[in-house]
């Protein structure tokens, strides 16, 4: 294929010549004349393993060569990498001005380029950008539309500095987020043999999940340096703890809790948070990431609950109490919570829980329902239909298959149906149906 890259920093000069080690031809452009000029004679204008004998033998091949002019480079190829950078504005947003200058020119190349174009944005941008900003640019300057008269795609690069190169031969995934189906076939080609998933998506969620992966690895980092932090206070060997801690595979190194939901919650969670966090206090440790998990874990209820209260409904069926399907614990059950501010704010509800029967409850739980929710009893019915009945409100706390099925039929229009569990099949709904988060 004949490709040209845009912005030759890490990921361009390592993108460059990995495409030309693999027997494409390769356009480099750069507004650096330095990083030119060195490409130009086989040197490599970064440092990462095995970058230098790559460099120098690509270029000897004549596969790969350099310039700094967008326009030729767009007309002699047929797809373009932007790998130009997007550094931190001084108030912490997202400098595009490169970017934005760039698409300007590749616009106005299109212009008068009749050969179909691919544009494979790589550099990190802002959900939204892609769509908002740079096909505007694009479309403006050209004339054309995009994903009709070219293509436009966001494709997230994974690859960390120090092991680029391998990173680029055995990536974690192929992400590529596509705005018209068609538009991921030369993707495909080039890197569709790598030995990962070739995963195709919208351009939106492509932007977005590159923020999520780096900010993912980083708190990854901070916990485990949080945690390195309270070991050393406590005298715990703290390598043995994670290293220990990364042996379970079902719970901690695992898609489990990774998935957006409801707050948590239960007899454990919270009490060893909050035991943890004041051994670190005592110790004179400051954790403030893990410091700040109850707090976040309190605005997410407080997030349902303004979710249902600013639209001003009276009343809410709510299913489930526990803190979890399959338990009737209530203690610090987030349901349980939100039942409270909901009542507190005036609201008549009706709560349905199978595994909670008032009557069958003994120990902690009778004893956490009269404390702190006394007048639960009243409130509880025999069923989901009961619990829906005239409520203009439904939040949905419980996942199981029972309960889906009657929720599916006894949904009504009109309703306003909070789903915190991630209902299968929400378009079974009748009612206007809303996630916690999504
Ligand atoms: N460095 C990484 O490990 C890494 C990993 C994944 C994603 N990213 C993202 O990829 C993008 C590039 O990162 P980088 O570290 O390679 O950046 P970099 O700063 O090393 O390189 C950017 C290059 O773009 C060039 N450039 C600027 N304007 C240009 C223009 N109009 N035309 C052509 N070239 C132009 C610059 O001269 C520079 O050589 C960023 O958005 C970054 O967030 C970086």
């Amino acid at each position: 294929m004949r490709i040209s890259i845009f912005g030759l920093g890490y990921v361009g000069a390592v993108s460059l010549a990995c495409l030309g080690r693999d027997g494409h031809d390769v356009t480099g452009v750069d507004i650096d004349q330095a990083k030119l000029d060195l490409i130009a004679s086989g040197k490599s204008p970064i440092v990462e393993a095995g970058i230098i004998e790559l460099v120098s033998d690509v270029v000897a091949s004549g596969r790969v060569t350099v310039t700094n002019d967008a326009a030729q480079a767009i007309e002699s190829t047929e797809l373009s990498f932007v790998c130009v950078g997007t550094p931190s504005a001084p108030n912490g947003s997202q400098s595009l001005d490169a970017i934005l200058r760039l698409s300007e020119q590749i616009g106005a190349a299109l212009k008068t380029k009749s050969q179909p174009h691919t544009v494979v944005i790589r550099s990190t941008v802002q959900p939204g950008t892609v769509e908002e900003t740079i096909i505007p640019i694009l479309e403006k300057h050209s004339g054309k539309i995009a994903q009709e008269d070219f293509y436009v795609c966001f494709q997230p690069e994974f690859l960390r500095e120090g092991s680029s190169v391998q990173d680029y031969d055995f990536p974690p995934m192929t992400v590529v987020g596509v705005g018209e189906a068609k538009a991921a076939g030369p993707l495909k080609e080039l890197f569709g043999h790598l030995p990962c998933k070739f995963i195709e998506t919208d351009i939106r969620t492509a932007e977005t999940l590159k923020y999520a992966c780096n900010t993912f690895h980083a708190l990854k980092i901070g916990f485990a340096n949080e945690i390195g932090r309270v070991c050393q206070a406590l005298g715990s060997d703290s390598n043995s703890v994670m290293s220990l801690l990364c042996e379970d595979k079902q719970l901690n190194i695992s898609t489990a809790y990774l998935r957006p939901g409801f707050a948590f919650g239960g007899s454990c969670l919270p009490k060893d948070l909050r035991a943890l966090l004041y051994l670190a206090k005592s110790h004179d440790v400051e954790v403030p990431m893990l410091a700040g998990l109850l707090p976040s874990n309190r605005l997410h209820v407080d997030h349902a609950a303004n979710m249902i209260l600013e639209r001003g409904e009276r009343s809410a069926g709510i299913v489930g109490l526990s803190f979890k399907s399959g338990t009737d614990d209530l203690r610090e059950s987030p349901l349980v919570d939100l039942v409270e501010r909901l009542i507190g704010k005036g609201m008549n509800l009706k709560i349905y829980d199978p595994e909670v029967r008032l009557s069958q409850l003994i120990g902690a739980n009778k004893r956490y329902i009269e404390e702190v929710v006394p007048h639960i009893g009243s409130l509880m019915c025999e069923s989901v239909e009961e619990a829906m009945q005239g409520a203009s409100t439904v939040v949905v706390g419980l996942s199981d298959k029972e309960i889906m099925s009657d929720l599916y039929e006894h949904s009504r229009e009109g309703q306003f149906i909070l789903d915190l569990v991630g209902i299968p099949e929400p378009a079974k709904l009748r009612g206007e149906y809303q996630g916690i988060c999504w």
